[in-house]
């Protein structure tokens, strides 16, 4: 009996946390390979992700509360799990509240058997500020804690579609992505600042979102650390009048700054758009040329207007052959539950075009 106890209690002095909740024990095992294209799927929660296709997931970034079904699983297709990482950036610029922050963060991470961490503060940051230099220095401790402590865990950052001090993000994106080991570039919200007429346009403009990535790489970031985030979501909004050019003119709905932003529209699941996409009102899909992006228009039961952006397919296809003909290390997407999972014939149709869409044309 004694002896028994004493060898339970070394493994879990061992392990650092808890019993190896999957069936075989070796899942328990952090990932250590490197896999030569990321994709990266951040998850809300719930179980949709039993749909997801794991023959092309790397990483997945658990957002929603901890599900070790998720990691056994992850781990049994050889893919990473990560914890997600948001702090106040004015708390860790002293450094040991930093350090403690980090330790906390590592700790979970063992205790919960997952590979490395998604840092997600997007938070407005002056340049040169006490709080830039604290963000650029928790990615690095960050990082060497993580490496240290975790073989094989992987530390991403989030960064907004471009580093022209978006939404007054303006941070070190050199050292930042030289200190970690991707940076998953959110190329949505593009309309989060608009300047000039307040009107509904694309999530994700096609020019404007690779012109974003030549800057990134000017600044003689490395490709192999860029990752493309694309939308599985688009934006619903009100139209305050509609032209007759079909011009959605939205409310005013100031944001970090700018007069008017995607505040004013609603964000909607991609499963959402395809039922409203099909709905009685409804214009039917419509394609915008210099966008590069589809769009309708439909009434809802008071009578008012609305233009709904999105992505499909054909809006992502030629991002995806950006990200493969560049040399970028993957793609990935907000987020992975917003498909329509359902047993439907025509949802599992669609839900598996917007997967293959990751890879590019080569699978189109
Ligand atoms: C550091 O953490 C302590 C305890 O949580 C807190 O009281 C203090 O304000 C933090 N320091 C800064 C600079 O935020
Ligand atoms: C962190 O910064 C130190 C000091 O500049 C540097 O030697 C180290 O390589 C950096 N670590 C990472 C992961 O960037
Ligand atoms: C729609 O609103 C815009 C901005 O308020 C205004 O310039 C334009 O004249 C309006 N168009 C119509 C048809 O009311
Ligand atoms: C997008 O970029 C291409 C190549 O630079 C250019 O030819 C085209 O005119 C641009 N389209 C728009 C709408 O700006
Ligand atoms: C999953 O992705 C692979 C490519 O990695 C593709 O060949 C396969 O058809 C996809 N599965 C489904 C069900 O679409």
């Amino acid at each position: 009996m004694l002896p028994f106890v004493a060898f339970l209690s070394v493994l879990l002095v061992v392990s650092g946390s808890g019993v190896c909740p999957c069936d075989r024990p070796e899942l328990c095992q952090p990932i250590r390979g490197e896999r030569e294209f990321e994709v990266f799927v951040f998850d809300v929660g719930g179980k949709t992700w039993k749909s997801y296709n794991w023959s092309m997931v790397t990483t997945v970034a658990a957002f929603g509360s901890y599900d070790a079904e998720l990691m056994c699983f992850a781990h049994s297709k050889g893919a990473r799990v990560v914890l997600k990482g948001d702090v106040h950036i004015p708390y860790i610029v002293d450094k040991a509240n930093r350090t403690r922050w980090i330790t906390e963060q590592v700790s979970l991470a063992k205790k919960q058997f997952m590979d490395g961490i998604n840092i997600d503060v997007e938070q407005a940051v002056e340049d040169g500020s006490p709080e830039y230099y604290a963000l650029t220095a928790l990615v690095n401790e960050t990082t060497e804690a993580f490496h240290g402590e975790i073989p094989g865990s992987q530390v991403s950052f989030d960064v907004a579609w471009s580093p022209k001090c978006i939404d007054k993000r303006c941070y070190d994106y050199v050292t930042i992505a030289k200190s970690c080991d991707l940076v998953f570039v959110m190329s949505y919200d593009e309309q989060s600042q608009i300047t000039g007429d307040c009107i509904a346009m694309a999530n994700a403009p096609f020019n404007q979102t690779l012109k974003a990535y030549d800057d990134y790489l000017d600044l003689k970031i490395h490709s192999n650390k860029l990752l493309m985030g694309v939308p599985w979501y688009g934006y619903d909004y009100p139209c305050v009048n509609l032209t007759q050019e079909g011009i959605c003119y939205i409310p005013k709905v100031p944001f970090r700054g700018a007069p008017c932003s995607d505040a004013a529209g609603k964000q909607k699941t991609y499963k959402w758009i395809m039922k409203q996409l099909n709905s009685p009102t409804s214009s039917g899909r419509l394609w915008d040329d210099e966008q590069k992006a589809p769009y309708f228009y439909y009434k809802d039961e008071t009578g008012q207007s609305h233009q709904v952006w999105y992505d499909d397919p054909q809006s992502l296809f030629p991002k995806a052959d950006y990200v493969m003909s560049k040399g970028l290390r993957g793609i990935g997407m907000w987020n992975g539950n917003i498909l329509d999972y359902s047993d439907d014939p025509v949802a599992r149709q669609q839900t598996a075009l917007m997967w293959n869409a990751l890879l590019g044309s080569k699978l189109g």
